[in-house]
């Protein structure tokens, strides 16, 4: 596991940066997906939302946040007001990691390692953006910023300080909504994500 330091160009654009991810062999994560799914959004962005990894869809379109997550989270950011295309969106990790069960390819969370040998790109696409606020969206990209003692349930639409932006807020990942069965604590959950989304609004 050697880590993507050696791939990620000097003084990139974003567009370098995203040409670049194609060619990383910073960790294994890469030979099993279809591709790198790089971070979407304008450079000017203001708001910096990281997820944990692209999904079945994501790595198959190549886009974050484009399947059933991704719905919940469009809908959540038009419900605080916030216009899906003027926020940077990425993930922690850029590959897809998954547990191939025939027709299906299963989510596995990343490891540690993992998520470590692919911050560089994260950290670049920070560096270029130079966002207001930064919102994590579940304890994957919590714990990448925060260190591994951090509990998204514990702080969670709290204003957080962190050195890559002016504010910093956690809260659940979207997926943790669809994967909420009870009808009205789906509801509940879904609230309180507007809510923090919200509150991130105001940290602008
Ligand atoms: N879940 C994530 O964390 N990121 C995506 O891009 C899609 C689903
Ligand atoms: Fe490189 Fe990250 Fe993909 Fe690993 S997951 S190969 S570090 S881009």
């Amino acid at each position: 596991m050697s880590g993507a330091e050696a791939w990620v160009p000097p003084n990139p654009t974003l567009p370098v940066l995203r040409e670049a991810v194609r060619l990383c062999e910073g960790c294994d994560l890469r030979l099993h997906a279809t591709q790198a799914v790089f971070g979407q959004g304008p450079r000017t962005a203001r708001m910096f939302l990281i997820g944990e990894q692209p999904g079945n869809e994501e790595d198959l379109k190549g886009f974050p946040f484009v399947g059933p997550a991704g719905r919940i989270l469009d809908q959540a950011l038009e419900a605080a007001s916030i216009d899906r295309t003027s926020v940077y969106l990425t993930n922690v990790v850029k590959h897809f990691k998954f547990e191939d069960r025939g027709k299906r390819r299963l989510h596995k969370r990343p490891l540690v390692t993992e998520i470590r040998a692919c911050g560089p790109w994260l950290e670049a696409e920070v560096q270029v953006v130079k966002p207001r606020v930064i919102v994590c969206l579940g304890a994957t990209a919590a714990q990448a910023l925060f260190g591994s003692a951090f509990r998204v349930t514990e702080k969670r639409g709290m204003p957080l300080e962190h050195k890559w932006a002016w504010h910093a807020l956690a809260t659940i990942h979207p997926s943790a909504v669809l994967r909420t069965r009870d009808k009205q604590a789906r509801h509940a959950e879904y609230s309180r994500f507007v809510d923090d989304l919200k509150s991130a609004v105001k940290l602008l």
